[in-house]
């Protein structure tokens, strides 16, 4: 079999790269190791930021997201059981976020895909990358049983943190940061809690009061990643949501039967290079945050965006500047998003070792972000995503377009 590009891995990165050069006319294959059912129904991320959203209503995806997403203006941070309001869309130049779950996004992306006419080749094995320092690289993988061998012009490898594209990058540098912090996620049936999501540091960890609809509620409380779920009942949970996120005017997070919980590690990573040869990485498989800033999902698809450009004007005038420079061009957002989940990490977990003096600063913090002009501008122009930026990194006009 041949084709323009092998895509490997229909999540967010794969899908959202292959309906990009769909609409530039170029042929791709998405060979995707899960099924349909279980990437149409695996529970992650829930915020897509401002540049998020106009890719997917530029793709032509956007209709539902459109209808159906709950649009943010802004966001709460909460401590001392006071809450301050982060007006998001004043400090940034009128830009918002909405809350469309990542599976909903994946749904709208797979049947584009099929109104395409094209097809996902689902539940393949033994994924393996060939040739990518040459004009013709090859994905082999077997499928029912049968070895399979799919010749491209270049592979995108938007394959996850687990994924194998990464390890075919030879003489790649990998950076690597741990927390001590999980998070436990929960969804209930119960009323929201607010207009807008609510980011709370407390003595006892942090915790996030996040929605899906009117009776669905996703919340995340900080908890220590190697703990077992079911030292959590559904009364403790509701307890420490409740004694973390509860406000000095009496107001409470209204609860509910829980209906899902699980715990998970986090972790930054951020692989340099994001290429080699033919091959090209995007998304979770180059690089991971953790969720307290929401950006993994947003990454990934600022990454194909610039991928699809450089491939595209690869194929209509045969200039590889873009594709060249496809890892610079990323890394440089990359970073900072790395930076701000870091940061918005930091701000808001309660660390068991801090003696007072840092929970003070900790506080401190909080309350001048959340108080100074600067602060707001800081936390909005970050959260709401940062434009791609096209130039060389040496080319200060690029830095201000
Ligand atoms: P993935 O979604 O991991 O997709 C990779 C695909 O490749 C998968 O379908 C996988 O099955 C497939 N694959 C792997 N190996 C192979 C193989 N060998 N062969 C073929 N296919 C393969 N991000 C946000 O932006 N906002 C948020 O609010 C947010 N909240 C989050 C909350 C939680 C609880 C979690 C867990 C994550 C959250 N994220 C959030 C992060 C976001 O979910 C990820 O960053 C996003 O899924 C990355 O997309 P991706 O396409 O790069 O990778
Ligand atoms: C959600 C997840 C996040 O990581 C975040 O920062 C905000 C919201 C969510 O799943 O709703």
């Amino acid at each position: 079999m041949k084709t323009q590009i092998g895509i490997i891995g229909a999540g967010p990165a794969g899908l959202i790269l292959a309906q990009l050069l769909h609409l530039q006319g170029i042929d791709s294959v998405i060979l995707e190791r899960k099924s349909r059912n279980n990437i149409e129904g695996t529970v992650k991320a829930g915020i897509l930021e401002q540049t998020t959203i106009d890719i997917l209503r530029e793709m032509g995806v956007g209709g539902r997201m459109d209808r159906e997403g709950h649009f943010h203006n802004g966001n709460y941070f909460q401590f001392n059981g006071q809450r301050r309001h982060i007006d998001l869309k004043k400090y940034s130049g009128g830009k918002q976020v909405v809350v469309y779950p990542q599976h909903e996004v994946i749904i709208d992306l797979v049947n584009a895909r099929y109104e395409n006419g094209k097809d996902i080749i689902f539940d393949v094995e033994d994924v393996t990358l060939h040739d990518i320092d040459t004009n013709q690289p090859k994905i082999r993988y077997r499928k029912n049983g049968l070895d399979e061998e799919l010749v491209c012009d270049f592979i995108a490898g938007c394959d996850g943190y687990h994924g194998p594209s990464r390890l075919a990058i030879p003489d790649r540098k990998e950076h690597v940061h741990f927390y001590q912090y999980g998070w436990l996620g929960i969804l209930s049936d119960s009323a929201p809690a607010a207009d807008e999501l609510i980011y709370a540091s407390h003595d006892q960890g942090f915790a996030l009061l996040s929605t899906r609809t009117s009776i669905l509620q996703r919340h995340y409380l900080q908890v220590d990643p190697y703990d077992d779920i079911n030292n959590w009942s559904d009364d403790r949970i509701w307890s420490e949501l409740t004694a973390r996120t509860k406000t000095n005017d009496g107001w409470q997070v209204p609860d509910g039967p829980i209906n899902s919980k699980g715990i998970f590690q986090m972790r930054s990573f951020v692989c340099e290079t994001m290429q080699y040869g033919r091959l090209f990485i995007a998304g979770d498989a180059a690089h991971t945050v953790p969720p307290t800033g929401a950006k993994g999902l947003n990454l990934a698809a600022t990454d194909v965006k610039v991928m699809s450009r450089g491939i595209t004007e690869f194929y209509q005038s045969g200039s590889t500047d873009v594709l060249d420079r496809y890892s610079e061009i990323c890394l440089r957002r990359v970073w900072k998003a790395e930076r701000f989940s870091y940061f918005m990490t930091r701000l808001l977990h309660t660390d068991p070792k801090f003696d007072s003096f840092e929970r003070g600063v900790q506080l401190a913090e909080l309350d001048y972000y959340t108080s100074s002009e600067a602060g707001l501008s800081t936390i909005a122009e970050n959260y709401v995503g940062l434009p791609i930026q096209w130039g060389n990194v040496g080319d200060i006009k690029s830095l201000i377009n």
